[in-house]
């Protein structure tokens, strides 16, 4: 007799051709109306599962691997892994995988035009026609920052922040500053025209700021009045990381004060709930979470994903493990 086929919950929709790939070698439980499974439902579908499949949506910690112990894999579609607690995992001998790379240049594009978006006033010019508030061009109408020529702060260094970092520099003629935990290599630094400072010097000099580094309690509301204090009053700043990097009634605050003058968010502490305070003020952007969202980007995570679990189930090493 044939032995049993390894399950796997799929917590979340991807492309059914992706997912066909899936089917051919799992029993498939795919939470088909693609809503955030509550908590005790996520539990119960993962019994018996070897394998999951999931999104930064759904959190994987102790106290559900020890409700789920035959879950073995986890594997996530996010390049993002603060809602798995790895060393947990990996204490219980669960293999962690995530989706780097492939969304690294989609998400900077995205980072680099929800920084002009924010310079170039584009949301609020957009408010204003949609609402019927345009009556006349004048010189000074929602007049806002260059990019071009610019300084580009990037607080983060890795795949994302590098290449926000080569579009600045080749594309727009922008001096290039970062902070990072580790200093870049010189002959890197170079490629991405990128020099080195210390995060006060970051806040401080930035004309326009990104934020890209990867969200942890040890940085948990590193963005805080302090350092929006620091900012110019003409300073945008921007976040595609994760949004508790960003103490958001401080941010509020700022904004009000005016500096720095503009902030553009993908990402937001309570998502998908948004600080209303956010929503009423004029100069911000805001977008639901969609750094990565291109179709063949997305595409191309699931298909790590899939990749991945195959990869395991067939006893082959992981393709981007986050274990040890
Ligand atoms: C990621 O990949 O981490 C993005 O934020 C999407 O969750």
């Amino acid at each position: 007799m044939a032995s049993p086929r390894p399950a796997v919950l799929v917590a979340r929709q991807a492309p059914a051709a992706v997912l066909a790939r899936l089917h051919a070698e799992f029993d498939v439980d795919l939470n088909e109306p693609d809503v955030v499974l509550p908590r005790p439902e996520l539990l119960q579908r993962l019994q018996g599962k070897l394998a999951c499949m999931i999104t930064g949506s759904e959190r994987i910690d102790a106290e559900l691997l020890d409700a789920c112990p035959e879950l073995r894999f986890v594997s996530t579609v996010s390049v993002g892994f603060n809602h798995i607690d790895v060393p947990a995992c990996t204490a219980r001998g669960v293999v962690v995988t995530n989706t780097p790379d492939v969304l690294t240049e989609s998400t900077a594009d995205f980072g680099f035009a929800l920084m002009m978006a924010a310079a170039r006033r584009m949301s609020e010019g957009e408010r204003m026609l949609r609402d019927g508030r345009w009556q006349r061009w004048s010189w000074d109408l929602l007049a806002g920052a260059d990019v071009h020529g610019a300084t580009l702060g990037i607080l983060g260094m890795g795949r994302i922040g590098q290449a926000i970092a080569r579009r600045g520099h080749h594309g727009f003629g922008m001096p290039v500053i970062y902070h990072n935990r580790s200093r870049l290599d010189a002959a890197t630094e170079a490629a991405v025209g990128a020099r080195y400072v210390s995060q006060d010097e970051l806040f401080a000099e930035a004309d326009h700021l990104i934020l890209v580094l990867p969200y942890s309690p040890a940085v948990h509301h590193l963005v805080g009045a302090q350092q929006l204090a620091l900012m110019k009053p003409t300073a945008t700043l921007t976040n595609v990381a994760r949004g508790g990097i960003v103490d958001e009634n401080a941010l509020v605050a700022a904004l009000r004060a005016g500096r720095p003058g503009a902030a553009a968010l993908d990402v937001f502490e309570g998502e998908p709930q948004v600080n209303p305070a956010l929503l009423t003020l004029p100069n911000t952007v805001l977008t639901p979470h969609i750094a990565s969202a291109t179709i063949k980007t997305r595409t191309a995570m699931a298909a790590l994903a899939v990749d991945n679990l195959l990869a395991l189930v067939s006893g082959r090493p992981p393709l981007t493990a986050l274990n040890p």
